[in-house]
């Protein structure tokens, strides 16, 4: 059972929705976010504006004080003031793509070192680095969102690698990427007219698929993308 969870990016909807249900059920919340602590926060909630590696690694070694079982990576950006996601090559700007890159790939990638040496230590951790189906390779039927497919697509492999060398050091570590399935969230939002009817789910709906996942995470399926309901999809 989840005792302590800290979650990266906890600013996010989905990551809110987590904290909330964790922190119902009597888990301790570590939040590493880079928003300040809202005022009278039920959480040990570390900014951290991700100016430097170094203010990575010192927001992580606070959190991880609290010993977590649990590590949710929630970071991602489909859209911002930079731009829409590319409905064509034409749309490609180097620019863009790069901040994707940064975004969903860079920074996790640096917490995930951050924790390195914890995970290679927790006995039965848990992480979960929140991907999407879009960055299957192949699954890929449709085509378009160039930066934010290549970079979730690099994120898996990320994931995939950092779970084998834990592994070698921790064998009952679970280190995953998870698809949240589409949630109504501000990254959504744009797109979700067209959507099926029952596709979208609230971010309470969410987190608590997500946590189900968690507790059915085994070190057999590490590296591995799953799917909400803890299927594995292809890469
Ligand atoms: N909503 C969906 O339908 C859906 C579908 C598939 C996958 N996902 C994935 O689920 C995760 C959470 O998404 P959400 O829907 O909850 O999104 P959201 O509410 O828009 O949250 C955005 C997340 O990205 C982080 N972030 C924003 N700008 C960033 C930047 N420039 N550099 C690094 N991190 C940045 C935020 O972290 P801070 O707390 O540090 O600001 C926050 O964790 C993402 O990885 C997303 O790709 C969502």
């Amino acid at each position: 059972m989840l005792k302590s969870v800290l979650i990266i990016g906890g600013s996010s909807q989905i990551a809110q929705a987590i904290a909330a249900q964790c922190h119902q059920q009597g888990a301790q919340v570590s939040i590493i976010s880079r928003q300040p602590a809202p005022q009278c926060s039920p959480y040990l909630w570390q900014h951290d504006a991700l100016q430097s590696e170094d203010s990575c690694q010192h927001s992580v070694e606070q959190a991880l004080q609290q010993q977590p079982d649990t590590v949710f990576i929630c970071n991602g950006v489909l859209h911002d003031s930079s731009g829409m996601p590319e409905k064509t090559i034409r749309q490609l700007s180097s620019e863009q793509l790069l901040q994707r890159m940064h975004s969903n790939v860079v920074i996790p990638a640096q917490y995930l070192r951050a924790l390195f040496r914890y995970l290679s230590r927790r006995a039965e951790v848990r992480v979960l680095v929140l991907s999407a189906k879009v960055g299957s390779i192949s699954d890929n039927r449709l085509g378009g969102w160039y930066s934010y497919r290549m970079s979730k697509a690099a994120l898996n492999m990320l994931v995939k690698n950092f779970s084998l060398e834990v592994s070698r050091l921790n064998p009952s570590a679970c280190i995953v990427t998870v698809h949240p399935g589409t949630t109504d969230t501000p990254l959504s939002e744009p797109f979700q007219s067209n959507l099926a009817p029952g596709q979208l789910q609230t971010a309470a709906q969410t987190a608590q698929r997500l946590l189900q996942v968690r507790d059915g995470l085994r070190p057999e399926v590490s590296g591995a993308l799953l799917h909400w309901d803890g299927s594995v999809l292809p890469f």
